[in-house]
């Protein structure tokens, strides 16, 4: 090739992938199999290797915490990961059913599981330690993410138990669980980055990750459903996950042994409704022979085995009709086009809005306005519109067209390049994105200001009150105009200023993180207070002496130059400093902020809605308390999430050890 021909094939296969990319994050429709994906970025990464000079900063194998596969090494599975038959009623079920008596005769039972909507794992133990995890890939072949597989919590790495036989895989499905998803896509957005569209894509992305430190921050679980051995240690399948879960491994409770095809059906059905309330998404049942003798007469197909089938559940879908599309504009100026839709019932809640994502999606669908629309609410939380019903469309239906301008402000929109979403570059005066900024600031994970929420903030914007972060610093000043507010008595207006006082103390990482800069989380500001120490070294940083900071990366590092290149940022900085907020980093960062909890001992178990278990140890360690690592009949307190080990539990309970909620140690705190 020339060198032309090389910078060319380099261009072409940055821009595919990022295609795919997008295909697979955010519209959860991928068009090229993980395998060929995966080889398209090795080979581009290796051009990158030999032409560094023409390497994109924007090319996918860059992203910074990035979702994207490098360089795993790809393992031959032992024992090829099929796949399962899939139905869809109960006549197809039945008819499996009749399949199975005419091959092995009546006497036969069922053991019925749930479908996990994840992504399928192996698990390899030898001499009872776990030495590899590897994807399914094109079962035949997967990815090793052992490293990233450690990270999860509910998955052994050595066994205790002394039966386990010397070597044997383990197979399961990775997932996320619903509240820990929604926590982190929503921080996801806080930052201006793409949002995953489901709990499974997040899980997907997350194992595929090239930074174990970073997977370990996004809690994952694993139900593991199947034992592979060289040599039978049990007659049934029921038997080997009594065993499976003794060793330690986390086996659903929700599995049970059916003794016939209508008692099948019951179970299907009990869980077609009760689906919703698991903290985790389910897409299906598996049901599978119990007898290994029996499954091993009835054999494979090519692709699937002959004794297990799964039966998938419908996404509940509705058609309604498409009243018209808003804009919401975001904190970080994002545009998102919102689906506004004659209300409708759906999967147990009344539907009025649905997701357009972006753009590309209205295009995608092509919509006009008033089609009737076919909305789904399946294991995802948030509605989305598959497709329109064209047969009901009424000739000379409008288009509806991705605005051009901000809808806000008026200002022509931009698309920087590599990214899927528009954006109003107005960031100085365009409201919402002036209100979303101040809302950030205040925001608990930032300056946590009490007394002070988010409609206030949007009331004091539209009366002219505050129109940047520093004028929270002199609403002292305007007490009486405050009081002509309406429900706004005395005593609110004294606990917000004294909220917006004691917000001065807040250390510099959480002013930094409230200060909203483009793809600058929580966790990139704790890192650039520690490597920059101070906003005077980080405002005159250049990008190398940014990129030399821990997990900071090219994206990172230009958006805070561009941030600072800002001179009414700049301004913002000196009257903050001016007011007394705190732009060093203090040496020993933990520092006592009470003593409510002294003496207090914790465990923290499970996923939580609101913080991450990170941050409640933090919470319960700068007040005073202490973390026990495990459950005894000295501790005080187990701080208790969703989906908590269920011996765990049973422990906590034979000690009679108290069960608190993330909302009770916020009280504890009060
Ligand atoms: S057993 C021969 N059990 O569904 C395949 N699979 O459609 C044996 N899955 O690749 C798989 N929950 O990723 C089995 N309880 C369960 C499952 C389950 C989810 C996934 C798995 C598999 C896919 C097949």
């Amino acid at each position: 090739m020339s060198l032309f021909e090389v910078k060319d094939k380099m261009d072409a296969l940055v821009k595919e992938l990022n295609q795919h990319n997008y295909n697979y994050y955010v519209l959860a429709m991928p068009t090229i199999a993980d395998y060929t994906f995966d080889q398209k970025l090795a080979e581009l990464h290796a051009l990158e290797l030999a032409h560094p000079e023409f390497a994109d900063p924007n090319s996918p194998t860059q992203k910074v915490g990035g979702e994207i596969t490098k360089t795993f090494t790809t393992v031959k599975h032992k024992w090829p990961m099929l796949s399962l038959g899939n139905t869809y009623n109960e006549q197809d079920l039945r008819d499996f059913d009749e399949r199975i008596k005419k091959a092995i005769g009546d006497h036969f039972e069922y053991v019925c599981e749930l479908k996990f909507d994840g992504l399928s794992i192996s698990l390899t133990y030898d001499g009872s330690k776990l030495v590899r995890a590897v994807t399914r890939g094109d079962g035949t072949k997967g990815d090793d993410v052992t490293t990233n597989i450690k990270t999860i919590h509910t998955i052994p790495h050595q066994l205790k138990a002394d039966d386990v036989p010397p070597l044997f895989e383990i197979r399961g499905e990775i997932f996320m669980h619903r509240a820990a998803f929604e926590r982190l896509n929503k921080e996801r957005e806080e930052i201006g980055e793409v949002q995953y569209a489901n709990p499974r894509n997040f899980a997907a992305g997350t194992v595929k990750m090239q930074d174990s430190g970073e997977v370990a921050k996004r809690p994952l679980d694993c139900f593991l459903y199947s034992l592979n051995t060289d040599k039978n240690y049990f007659k049934t399948h029921w038997e080997s996950l009594q065993n499976l879960k003794k060793w330690g491994f986390n086996i659903c409770e929700h599995t049970k042994l059916s003794p016939n095809i209508n008692e099948v059906l019951l179970f299907i059905k009990h869980w077609e409704k009760e689906r919703f309330n698991l903290s985790y998404d389910i897409d299906g049942i598996v049901i599978k022979v119990n007898s290994f003798a029996q499954q091993q007469e009835l054999g494979f197909t090519a692709k699937s085995p002959r004794w297990a089938i799964s039966y998938k559940y419908k996404a509940e879908e509705v058609e309604t009709i498409l009243e018209k599309v808003t804009y919401q504009v975001g904190r970080t100026g994002a545009v998102t086009p919102v689906a506004n839709l004659k209300p409708v019932q759906l999967a147990g809640t009344t539907v009025k809005r649905a997701t357009l994502h972006n753009a590309n999606e209205i295009e995608r669908l092509d919509l006009h306005l008033g089609d009737s629309v076919f909305v789904e609410k399946g294991g995802e939380i948030i509605p989305k519109i598959i497709n329109v019903n064209l047969d009901k469309r009424e000739p000379g239906a409008v288009p509806v067209i991705y605005p051009s301008v901000c809808p806000e402000c008026n200002t022509p929109l931009i698309r920087k390049e590599g990214e899927v979403a528009f954006y109003c570059p107005n960031d100085e005066a365009c409201p919402p994105q002036i209100v979303g900024k101040i809302q950030h600031f205040i925001s608990r994970k930032a300056m946590n200001i009490d007394g002070l929420g988010d409609e206030t903030v949007e009331t004091f914007y539209q009366r002219g009150l505050i129109a940047h972060i520093s004028d929270l610093y002199t609403l002292h000043e305007k007490a009486e105009d405050l009081k002509t507010l309406e429900r706004f008595g005395e005593k609110s207006i004294v606990n917000m200023l004294k909220g917006i006082e004691l917000s001065k103390q807040m250390p510099f990482e959480k002013v930094l993180f409230g200060l909203g800069i483009r793809y600058v989380g929580e966790t990139v500001a704790r890192k650039l207070t520690f490597g920059a120490k101070n906003i005077d070294n980080l405002v005159s940083a250049s990008l190398e002496e940014l990129t030399s900071i821990d997990e900071i990366g090219q994206r990172i590092a230009e958006s805070i130059i561009e941030y600072f290149s800002k001179p009414e940022h700049l301004h913002q900085i000196t009257l903050l400093k001016s007011y007394g907020l705190q732009f060093e980093a203090i040496e020993n960062e933990i520092t006592l902020q009470s003593d409510k909890l002294t003496g207090k001992t914790f465990v923290i178990s499970g996923v939580f809605e609101n913080y991450s278990r990170e941050e409640l140890k933090n919470m319960i360690e700068s007040n005073g308390g202490k973390i026990l690592s495990g459950i005894s009949a000295k501790l005080n307190y187990l701080v208790a999430g969703d989906n908590m080990g269920p011996s765990k539990l049973e422990k906590a309970n034979k000690l009679n050890v108290p069960l608190i909620s993330e909302d009770d140690l916020l009280e504890l705190l009060k």
